[in-house]
């Protein structure tokens, strides 16, 4: 929607906006009202911190189908859960198996356990409709492999991986899967425990609509898990030794208080609408854009035909511009913004053979209207006809 003139958002995957009106009022509130620290102390504001916290790791588990919230730590974004997941997992000479479509916050800590620790890497590589065959996956498993990477919808296509019948695969054989769910948390149903994963990156920022800085990683009980900072915990703070307990153990430091309230706010709103409506709307948008874009002369579209297999994400370019050159002129002629470049995932680009100069990505999110969409089309025509003219 264009919120008030200013423009037409469309990089919802790098983050949403805007937010839910319950969004802002949460951190307004913990701002104002409460602004204790929790876990530190026993006063009421601190308690009142502690409540806030409670309700987002709730909610979150909730929302993934975690019986027990203990299981999920915060995290400032999806980064660190895949680091804090690929760091505290490996030990030298192990092996892990991942995706082409992984983003560089999974693979470039995995490279640099490759040159640190010996770490082996296999990339599996996704089919032309940039979906991993999950026969494929189990093929790369090896009797050293301490973990599987597959992010479950890839943030340049948008294509949905089958986390389920890889963890299906990954269970059987014992090896823990790690999932990237960055782009389908909050707009695709995930239940851990029915789709076999054990570790579950997300971000708060995104389909979760909560403000950045707040992320977190679900870790299955049972599985081994070094924390990656360590400090003040609020927890047996008479030991030197940092504590090992779930999640105080992984989360020293002060949280983004504020940023969790709005989590909160954010995924209470998706409990509320339903991730699978919100992604069938995200979804419906791809689909008037597709159509839209398909008539538009010297247009080249990539990823699946199948709009179903994919998120509210399509990549594209305009055969006589520069990709760049498009989102300049998509925003400063039309007011349409979007994501231009290599979106930050190197293998994805280098699959689709658009790692020289990159693409034009447009991601719709919850608030997007077909009139939006419509917009953009539009603008995409006008540019087209006027190089060929
Ligand atoms: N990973 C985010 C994106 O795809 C930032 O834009």
């Amino acid at each position: 929607m264009d919120t008030e003139g200013k423009g037409i958002y469309l990089d919802n995957a790098a983050t949403s906006y805007p937010k839910p009106e319950c969004v802002y009022q949460a951190v307004d509130r913990f701002l104002r009202q409460c602004g204790g620290s929790p876990g530190r102390a026993s006063h009421r504001k601190a308690r009142e911190a502690d409540a806030v916290v409670a309700d987002a790791r709730a909610s979150v588990a909730t929302l993934f189908h975690v019986e027990d919230p203990s299981r999920i730590v915060f995290t400032c974004n999806s980064t660190e859960s895949l680091n804090l997941a690929i760091r505290g997992s490996l030990r030298p000479g192990d092996h892990v198996v991942l995706t082409d479509l992984e983003h560089n916050a999974a693979v470039r800590p995995l490279w640099k356990l490759r040159e640190g620790l010996g770490v082996g890497l296999t990339v599996v590589e996704s089919g032309p409709e940039g979906v991993v065959d999950p026969a494929r996956v189990a093929e790369a498993l090896t009797p050293r492999t301490r973990l599987v990477c597959c992010v479950h919808a890839n943030n340049v296509l948008g294509t949905i991986q089958p986390i389920a019948e890889i963890g299906h695969r990954t269970r059987a054989r014992g090896v823990p899967l790690l999932v990237d769910a960055s782009q389908s948390a909050g707009v695709l149903p995930i239940d851990v425990e029915a789709m076999g994963i054990d570790l579950l990156a997300f971000t708060g920022h995104k389909g979760l609509l909560g403000p950045p800085g707040t992320g977190g990683l679900y870790v299955r009980e049972g599985l081994p898990l070094e924390p990656l900072k360590h400090g003040g915990t609020g927890v047996y703070s008479e030991s030197l030794e940092p504590p090992d307990v779930m999640p105080e153990g992984y989360e020293p430091g002060t949280f983004n208080t504020p940023g969790l309230a709005g989590l909160a706010a954010g995924v209470r709103f998706v409990l509320e609408t339903g991730a699978a409506r919100i992604g069938a709307h995200e979804r419906e948008l791809n689909r008037r854009f597709v159509e839209g874009v398909r008539e538009v002369p010297g247009v080249r579209l990539y990823g699946p035909s199948d709009l179903a297999r994919k998120v509210g994400i399509t990549l594209l370019n305009l055969e006589a511009l520069d990709p760049a050159d498009v989102g300049r002129i998509l925003d400063r002629r039309f007011g349409v913004m979007v994501r231009t470049g290599l979106h930050c995932s190197a293998l994805s680009h280098q699959r689709l053979g658009t790692k020289g100069r990159g693409a034009v990505r447009f991601s719709f999110g919850h608030f997007t209207t077909p009139a939006d969409v419509d917009t953009a089309v539009e603008a995409l025509r006008a540019m087209a006809l006027a190089t060929v003219s």
